[in-house]
């Protein structure tokens, strides 16, 4: 088979890589890719970046590689980034007769509009925070004012996971929904509005694979969005990810699956449009049970770099059964080991930061089953690789349990060196704290 990905961060990566380990797939392109996934994929310099609100842009993106596919033959492609999704990828590449895997625009609304989600889980009783939705910002306001500090703003369209506000006092949400509302911080992402009750409880993440009607799910997760250690500072494209997350007992994953995945799938068919694709269910473990705090309609990164290593059975096998609506035919095997993924970042990220820096000591994990790297954002010039981004690489550890997994990873860390290197050291925490 031909296999096309789509994107070129870290996520990516570890799809490409877990793909390229199928005796099915023959030739494996990714569009555009990034120096490491060009050591077992080939790249393509076809970019579908562009966010969602430049849609004719993204159209055209969409189209010249909907040419590559057809050309190339591509019997299967997945989506890695939401804008492409959201964008109606799936939708182009279907009318055109080519096999994908992901939501159509109309169930990525899952994640591209948190009124579209947040009404969907009220009408049929899913478990999350009592939320409104406004488009005015008075009307905003004299919500807040009602409810009172502590209380959840998000802009309700796709926002690289930066709209989000846990607000602690009243001035601060106040401020937070003008200035999406009245002063367009989030464009057009932020014209309209979720304000939600705060939840206490810890997060986790749960995968499940879907074909429309039934789905599978992978091992729970646990990621660190925040820059610093201790979980404190502003949200990043992640930090450090991990599995399996100790709070997600198997009866809790029942719990989600019957009383959230199961409710959504069978909601979204009854109206007309079956989801198909990665739902990705942000789960807040409350004293009442688990919660949903968003729904994202693909892979997480940097979770997916701790997924592809503990997935056992062949990716190519599921994602063909779920586009084909034969998920229920399958028994998806995870590995029983568990695996921690170390962000390797730029100092000064999310905020500037300089890059150009040489990376050394990547080729000593070239060959190992127990460490991999995946690339997020590097350059790769007369045979050495430089750091070109925020988030640079992602060094993943397999091992018996987390502990041993931690360490590995911060091992692994010990020999890779650049200028200018940031990442957290307590990767894991949550799950190192339950331990002891
Ligand atoms: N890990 C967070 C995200 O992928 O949105």
């Amino acid at each position: 088979m031909n296999i096309l990905v789509v994107g070129k961060g870290g996520r990516e990566h570890a799809l490409a890589w877990k793909l390229a380990q199928s005796p099915r797939v023959d030739k494996l392109y990714v569009a555009p890719g990034n120096p490491g996934i060009a050591t077992l994929a080939e790249c393509v310099d076809i970019r579908v970046d562009t966010p969602v609100s430049d849609r004719d842009k993204l159209t055209g993106e969409i189209d010249r590689l909907i040419e590559f596919a057809k050309d190339q033959r591509i019997d299967l492609t997945v989506v890695g980034p939401d804008d492409a999704l959201a964008g109606g990828i799936v939708d182009r590449f279907q009318a055109s007769g080519l096999k994908i895997f992901g939501p159509t625009e109309a169930a990525a609304q899952i994640e591209s509009s948190k009124a579209f989600a947040k009404e969907l889980m009220e009408r049929i009783g899913v478990p999350t925070a009592r939320h409104r939705s406004f488009t005015d910002a008075d009307a905003a306001c004299a919500y807040i004012r009602a409810q009172g500090a502590p209380i959840v703003v998000k802009a309700s369209g796709l926002a690289a996971g930066k709209g989000a506000f846990v607000c602690h006092d009243e001035t601060e949400a106040l401020s937070t929904a003008r200035e999406m509302l009245e002063e367009g911080t989030f464009g057009g992402a932020g014209s309209e509005i979720v304000i939600e009750d705060y939840m206490v409880g810890e997060e986790a993440s749960l995968f499940a694979l879907c074909d429309g009607e039934h789905y599978v799910t992978l091992v729970p997760a646990q990621d660190h969005k925040a820059i610093y250690e201790g979980d404190r500072g502003p949200n990043t494209g992640g930090m450090g990810s991990y599995a399996p997350a100790p709070v997600m007992t198997p009866e809790l994953v029942q719990e989600a699956e019957d009383r959230i995945i199961r409710p959504v799938l069978d909601e979204m068919r009854r109206m007309g449009i079956p989801y198909k694709g990665v739902l990705y269910c942000g789960l807040m473990f409350t004293e009442e049970g688990p919660k949903v705090v968003e729904f994202n309609a693909r892979f997480g990164d940097p979770e997916c770099q701790i997924l592809m290593p503990l997935l056992t059975s062949d990716l190519v096998d599921v994602l063909e059964a779920a586009c084909d609506g034969r998920l229920h035919e399958i028994e998806i095997q995870n590995s029983d080991a568990a695996a921690v993924c170390v962000v390797m970042a730029s100092e000064g990220y999310p905020g500037s930061y300089e890059k150009g820096f040489a990376i050394d000591g990547l080729q000593a994990f070239a060959d190992r089953d127990d460490i991999v790297i995946f690339h997020a954002g590097t350059a790769h010039r007369d045979g050495r690789f430089f750091t070109d981004s925020g988030r640079v690489l992602c060094v993943t550890a397999i091992a018996d349990d987390i502990e041993s997994a931690v360490d590995k990873a911060y091992a692994a860390i010990d020999g890779i060196t650049y200028d200018n290197v940031y990442f957290r050291r307590d990767i894991a925490h949550r799950a190192l704290r339950r331990k002891d």
